[in-house]
């Protein structure tokens, strides 16, 4: 099979389980992601959805359980390798340097992710090499616009946006995204969906999102977890009609419209 083709899997998460002392965070969870696809984590207030993503960016160590990127057991790497296998996650903490311009700090996190290959080029060629990519990353998280502003000075739905073009200009073919719409008023809620509904065609999205308006205007996939377990995986369909789905949301301040 190719790197690139849809349907792919990039990455698969057995029996993931993550105990903090006597709390179960996540118990026997299974993921799996495709190329092409945007997969969203779905539950309650303190299901385990954050934790699920930060033993997969490998910010976490899993206390049991097995992941694989293209195959690869990637279970034991630190977050650093994994971003360099091509696993990217935004933080919400964020490394963006407010006092550089949006292309300033794109263009860093393409040069990032090369080191070694440089040797053989001068650097006017590198640098043209990552402007071009930063370019290009920016146009595809919808900040063309402004492209030599200021990041300091960007709303904060724009800060995000520029996380995403930072992200993908590592080359990510996996993105991580833990809620990436919080905080956002509707406009920006808005921008940022369109930027998500582009970044599947060679890639996969794994994302955690309340806002059920989003997440079924985006998923391709969506895996429900509560108080740790996992309750169901299927087609956007398939969990808007599921009962058990439903019930999880009863009395929770989720709002789960079908
Ligand atoms: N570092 C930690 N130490 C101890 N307990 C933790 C830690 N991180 C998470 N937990 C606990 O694990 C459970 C799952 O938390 P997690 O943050 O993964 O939930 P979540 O689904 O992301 O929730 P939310 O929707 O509120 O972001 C919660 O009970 C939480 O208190
Ligand atoms: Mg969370």
């Amino acid at each position: 099979m190719s790197q690139t083709s849809k349907n792919e899997v990039l990455l698969e998460a057995r029996k993931l389980t993550r105990r903090f002392g006597g709390l179960v965070a996540n118990q026997d969870i299974d993921v799996t992601l495709e190329r092409g696809m945007i997969h969203v984590l779905l539950g309650p207030n303190g299901a385990g959805k954050s934790t699920c993503i930060n033993m997969l960016s490998g910010d976490l160590p899993p206390s049991e359980g097995e992941i694989r990127y293209l195959g690869k057991d990637i279970t034991r790497l630190s977050a650093a390798q994994r971003s360099q296998e091509g696993i990217g996650r935004s933080y919400q903490r964020t490394n963006i340097f407010p006092q550089f311009t949006v292309l300033e700090n794109v263009r860093l996190a393409a040069q990032s992710r090369r080191q070694q290959p440089w040797r053989i080029f001068s650097k006017a060629m590198e640098q043209q090499w990552a402007l071009e990519k930063a370019r290009a990353c920016i146009e595809e998280a919808g900040l063309g616009r402004r492209v030599d502003w200021l990041s300091g000075v960007l709303s904060h739905g724009e800060q995000r946006q520029l996380e995403i073009a930072m992200v993908l200009a590592t080359d990510a073919q996996v993105l991580l995204l833990d809620e990436p719409l919080a905080g956002m008023g509707s406009e920006e809620s808005a921008s940022m969906v369109a930027v998500l509904k582009r970044l599947p065609q060679t890639r996969g999205i794994l994302l955690v999102e309340h806002d059920m308006d989003a997440v079924f205007a985006v998923a391709d996939r969506i895996t429900v977890m509560v108080n740790g377990q996992l309750l169901e995986c299927g087609p956007p369909a398939q969990i808007k009609a599921s009962v058990a789905v439903q019930q999880a949301y009863l009395g929770t301040e989720d709002s789960f419209h079908v």
